[in-house]
């Protein structure tokens, strides 16, 4: 069975991966996005650290250069002038960015590789009823409208990840933001997908957080509509219920439906 071939588009710390591991999907990350110093870090310590310090040999300079090519930030509202941070921190940046096969910031990447599964847990500031809930419409410019880059990737692939998962805050479903999110489910069909989606609380899956999200899952027509794999109608049911569900079977069931 080949492995499950990702890409987690604003990974933060690499959530997707880690409920891939607990159900015991086997997979190959072969790219992220984030712009965030501290997240990419993060994910670094959690899921790629090998203990290696790949700027030994480089020199400050060497390190620098080869970071200014991408844009970063460290407050995660501006881009940051890499010049600025300490030898020490753009060393683990470096080793980090390279590890996690991190393609930079959303805005500046031209292509992603084929993947079958995308991940994209688009920045939520916008929609949570803790923020100024300017919310995320096409061209607003604000972070939440970083979602919009997804539809410009997936239109310059040439073929499509197989799945697409979002996760947000369950404010995205409220009646205000509701236009927006009908019109990036309609994107998703024209794109050639079709959706599933529910809200779903951690608490009732083994998580001690009492915390709703909003989960779509897209599936590609030709995956889902193809007849000799009508099994695959059930993959939403499967995914939805036990995407933090660690027990022997619901890995199982995933991993036939998923991988096979
Ligand atoms: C809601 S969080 C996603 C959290 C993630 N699901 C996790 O497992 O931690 C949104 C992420 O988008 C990232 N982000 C914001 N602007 C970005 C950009 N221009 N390019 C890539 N990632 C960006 C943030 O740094 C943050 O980590």
């Amino acid at each position: 069975m080949d492995k499950l071939s990702i890409v987690e588009l604003f990974s933060g710390c690499g959530s997707q991966t880690q409920a891939l591991k607990n159900i015991g999907v086997e997979h190959d990350v072969i790219g992220i996005s984030d712009w965030e110093v501290n997240a990419l870090i993060s994910y670094d310590a959690i899921h790629t650290d090998d203990g290696i310090d790949y700027t030994k040999e480089l020199t400050k300079i060497e390190v620098l250069d080869y970071l200014s090519q991408f844009t970063f930030s460290t407050d995660g509202k501006e881009s940051c002038n890499i010049n600025r941070v300490k030898e020490s921190r753009l060393r683990q940046l470096y080793n980090a960015h390279k590890r996690s096969k991190n393609l930079g910031s959303i805005v500046d990447i031209k292509e992603l590789p084929y993947c079958d599964l995308l991940t994209y847990s688009s920045p939520c500031q916008d929609f949570s009823i803790a923020g100024k809930q300017e919310g995320g419409v096409k061209g607003s410019g604000t972070r939440s409208g970083l979602l919009w880059e997804v539809e410009r990737l997936l239109n310059n692939m040439e073929v499509k990840p197989k799945y697409l998962l979002l996760e947000n805050v369950k404010n995205l479903v409220s009646k205000k933001f509701l236009p927006s999110f009908n019109q990036w489910l309609s994107t998703l069909e024209e794109l050639g997908y079709h959706n599933y989606w529910q809200v779903l609380n951690g608490k009732d899956y083994g998580i001690p957080q009492n915390r709703e999200r909003v989960f779509v899952v897209s599936i590609r027509n030709d995956i889902l509509f193809s007849n000799k794999n009508l099994y695959r109608l059930f993959l939403p049911i499967f995914l939805i219920f036990n995407i933090f569900e660690t027990s022997p079977i619901s890995c199982h069931v995933i991993d036939f439906v998923i991988v096979s």
